[in-house]
């Protein structure tokens, strides 16, 4: 099931060839015959030739599959086998097309397509996986209706759609909804359910199911309320209700993603849908209620309404991760998760908007599209779908809503047709706006300001640095939400909406009495990088008084990126103003504990090398890490007599719950130990080990111990508890090497790839280990290199088995550019290594390439 090699450099798919297929498919009958190593795929297709057609070509996608035979209209036809599918002669009338193949899902390393996890049948098909299972015209803008008989001797045969009869080593399914065939989705195998039932608002049963392995019916619980919830809430907020008579969830241990939207039939990958309090920690029950979630709103947004193409793929994915925000805020807290959110932007999206794969969001070209499920795609289509509410307001983005629902019922869409909802739904002008899917990069927004005679004014100017084919950039739409505050701490102007449209303009603030303090992109209302020239201490005030959560948050982020700046620059000493501020927050009973813990959470250690490049100088991981350590250490002395009293008032009492308000707690918490365990060598944690009778903190405990290269034991011991499950065994591959001090990661890392519970071809241990070390920030630049080679070296060895989880990975290669040049040229050297690799993936080949030349 190997790709085949790229011998000439590989395809390359531009958004401006868009043409329709010639051919309508008006239904599509599938049978399977399952084997591992040789099922037959027979296929019953209906065919429309279209007038008119602008490629009347009949070419059918087809990879890594055995053509047995093929008719039209019942008679022998020999197609021709042409790179990546087949071609034949048809009718010019509809026609049959019926087709047997063999596939091997036993030998699918690559999962995608049919393969095989833990002795079941399971299939991914987005996005262009379809195409490994039989012959078909494999884009998702070729709708239609699917039935499909399983016949296997699993005791449990499942597809997409409603079920219309089952025997004896069958079962028959009937989707009524027409599909792309990338959600098209097939599971077999001695699953054993947690069932329930949902009601819609108009009184229809829906049957739920989370199909599982045996042994893992205990952790369905969480996820099955977690998609009641999003049922009810997705009727509530959007008037979306469910569509089938049923619908099923199945969790699989080998799986590239987290999850699929599969019509009726959702794919999870099992760590983001099985919990329990003993094995899951607060962070993984907030991750399986936010992505059940997610998969189910693609009911509607990417389901019922498709895209036209990959090149839209945020149409589906911008949208939906913005509804998913919005559930988790509804559940949750909405400035906490507007404040994570931010975190992961920064952390993951702003590096690949300011590098070597910077792209839009909505791309015009790729080789593989699997390399495009990427922040930008995601988080960034999330944002810019923020603005645009902010923008029109709530009521008007609920009308554009509603008119998207009703107009591109059963469509496969592009960005023009949702623009143009908005549009016409709300008589705005989008032109200038619609430059946030074509244009790549994060605006830089500089701000400057002017008091005289009571009038305030705030002048703004906006550039976004060149980026991979794009050389030069067009002022963008950039709404700032802006607030005022007086400076003794009120609040003398509300929240506005500044529209910012020029390159620079300025907004003025009449009837002021003094010069106000501003508090600027309140809620983080546009994706851009802010500067302003400012001082410590009125970050030092808006940290104290801003009635912004987020940014009250984001001044003490910054005071925090200040201060690990000038330890690094400048050997400077930890701002004590900062602490001070701090160690006020931290004591401050009246807030919210977990903001309090993002608070206490320092910038991540690859944000604060990312500052110092931004300010021109080259940063030096292991400076970086010193001057975070310094920090740690000097935090917990300036906190010394508190912390106890503070680790007693933030342990939560009772049974463990996965709520929001428990989870704030613990967080906190989590804070306090690992700061104590500075001062206290580890005393407390080891308490907090032996007693824990959680996840949460079993693992605090465990990580706090770690650090303080204090937890031989308990990681033992954690190890002799856990073995045989799958998911901690992840975290406890994970810890080893996140923990791992600079000039220890790689070796840590490289002897647990040799350990007897590594397994290359499982993503999510892959990705435990050689994931721990691309986020070990000093460990993996260490100096040696020996974090770049062992990173390579791994990669190397998976591509064969599976190019899209190696592709992914390549990422952590993308800020390269950053470091000095004895590290650039240790990193070059690996890239260039992987990229003479013998066979290499188009994949692979497509990511390392483009590293290596933005
Ligand atoms: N449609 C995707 C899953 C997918 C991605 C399949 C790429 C094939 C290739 C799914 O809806 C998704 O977006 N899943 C995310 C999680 C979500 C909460 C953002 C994932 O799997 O990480
Ligand atoms: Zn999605």
């Amino acid at each position: 099931m190997k790709d085949a090699a790229p011998t000439t450099a590989p395809e390359t798919f531009y958004l401006k060839d868009y043409k329709p297929f010639g051919f309508e498919v008006e239904a599509v009958e599938l049978t399977f015959k399952l084997a591992p190593n040789s099922t037959r795929v027979l296929s019953k297709i209906r065919f429309a030739p279209k007038e008119n057609a602008a490629d009347p070509r009949f070419f059918l996608h087809g990879e890594a599959l055995k053509l047995i035979s093929a008719k039209i209209d019942g008679a022998p036809v020999t197609p021709e086998l042409i790179a990546g599918g087949l071609i034949c002669d048809t009718p010019d009338t509809p026609f049959t097309w019926e087709a047997e193949v063999e596939i091997d899902p036993a030998a699918n390393t690559a999962l995608e397509g049919l393969y095989m996890s833990s002795g079941m049948y399971c299939t991914q098909c987005e996005a262009e996986g379809f195409r490994k299972i039989t012959y078909y015209p494999d884009r998702p803008d070729v709708m239609s209706t699917f039935s499909v008989r399983i016949e296997g001797n699993e005791k449990v045969l499942l597809s997409n759609g409603n079920p219309t009869g089952s025997g004896d080593g069958w079962a028959e399914w009937h989707d009524p909804w027409p599909k792309p065939a990338y959600l098209f989705a097939l599971v077999a195998g001695d699953l054993v359910n947690h069932p329930d039932s949902f009601t819609t608002r108009s009184g229809k049963d829906v049957e739920l199911n989370i199909w599982v392995r045996p042994g893992d019916e205990g952790k369905c619980a969480f996820g099955m309320e977690a998609l009641k919830k999003s049922m009810k809430w997705d009727e509530d907020v959007y008037g979306r209700e469910y569509d089938l008579d049923i619908f099923n969830i199945v969790a699989v241990d080998d799986f590239n993603m987290g999850a699929m939207e599969n019509k009726g039939l959702n794919i999870f990958n099992s760590s983001c849908v099985l919990a329990s309090p003993e094995t899951s920690t607060d962070a993984n029950f907030e991750r399986i209620e936010a992505i059940i979630a997610h998969e189910y709103f693609h009911n509607w947004t990417g389901n019922r309404i498709t895209c036209r193409d990959w090149f839209q793929l945020c149409l589906k994915e911008g949208l939906t991760v913005f509804r998913d925000a919005q559930f988790t805020a509804d559940m949750r807290s909405e400035p906490v998760k507007r404040i994570e959110d931010v975190i992961a932007l920064r952390a993951r999206q702003f590096p690949e908007d300011n590098g070597p794969l910077a792209h839009p969001p909505r791309p015009e070209q790729f080789q593989e599209i699997n390399n495009f499920y990427t922040a930008t795609v995601y988080e960034k289509g999330a944002e810019v779908i923020g603005m645009l509410k902010r923008l029109v307001g709530d009521e008007n983005y609920a009308a554009a809503l509603d008119l998207y629902f009703d107009r591109h019922d059963g469509q496969a869409c592009t960005i023009e047709d949702w623009l143009k909802v908005f549009e016409d739904a709300t008589g705005r002008d989008l032109s200038q706006f619609k430059l946030w899917y074509s244009q790549a990069g994060t605006p830089q927004v500089q701000v400057s300001e002017d008091y005289a005679d009571g009038h305030y004014t705030l002048t703004f100017e906006q550039s976004t640095p060149p980026t991979p084919g794009q050389p030069d950039k067009a002022p963008r739409v950039i709404p700032i939400a802006v607030g005022l505050l007086s400076p003794n701490g009120g609040e003398v102007r509300a929240t506005e909406v500044l529209e910012l449209t020029e390159a620079k303009q300025s907004f003025t603030f009449d009837g002021l009495a003094t010069k106000p303090v501003p508090s600027i992109l309140r809620e983080f209302s546009a994706p851009v990088i802010l500067e302003r020239e400012t001082t410590n201490a009125e970050r030092a005030f808006l940290l104290a008084h801003d009635t912004d959560p987020f940014n009250r948050w984001e001044a003490g982020n910054a005071l925090a990126t200040e201060t690990r700046v000038s330890m690094v620059t400048e050997g400077a000493a930890p701002d004590g103003a900062y602490l001070d501020a701090l160690e006020k927050l931290v004591r401050d009973d009246t807030l919210d504990p977990a903001f309090r813990a993002l608070v206490l959470s320092p910038p991540s250690q690859s944000e604060i090398a990312q500052s110092l490049h931004n300010r021109g100088v080259t940063p030096d991981p292991q400076k970086i890490y010193d001057a975070a350590e310094t920090f740690a250490q000097t935090l917990a002395q300036q906190l010394e007599t508190s912390l106890p009293r503070l680790y007693a008032a933030t342990t939560v009492d009772g049974p463990y719950q996965p709520d929001a308000h428990g989870a704030g707690l613990r967080a906190l918490n989590g804070r306090i130990l690992s700061l104590l365990t500075r001062l206290d060598g580890g005393e407390q944690a080891a308490r907090q080990y032996q007693a824990a009778d959680n996840m949460t903190q079993q693992y605090a405990a465990l990580a706090s111990l770690m650090k303080a290269e204090n937890g031989e034991s308990q990681s033992q011991a954690f190890f002799d508890q856990w073995q045989s499950d799958r998911l901690v065994m992840d975290k406890w591959f994970a810890l080893q090497v996140a923990c791992a001090a600079p000039d220890a990661a790689a070796g840590v890392a490289s002897d647990l790839t040799g350990h007897a519970l590594f397994d290359m071809k499982n993503p999510n241990r892959f990705r435990a280990v050689m994931g721990a070390l691309a986020g070990n920030h000093a460990g993996f630049h260490h100096v040696s290199g020996a974090g770049y080679q062992l990173l390579a070296k791994n990669l190397i060895a998976l591509d064969s088995l599976n190019p899209q989880t190696t592709a992914r990975m390549c990422a952590a290669f993308q800020t390269w550019k950053r470091y000095d040049s004895a590290r650039q040229a240790l990193i070059r050297v690996e890239l260039e290594r992987i990229l003479a690799t013998e066979g290499l993936s188009r994949d692979t080949h497509e990511m390392v390439s483009r590293i290596l030349q933005g």
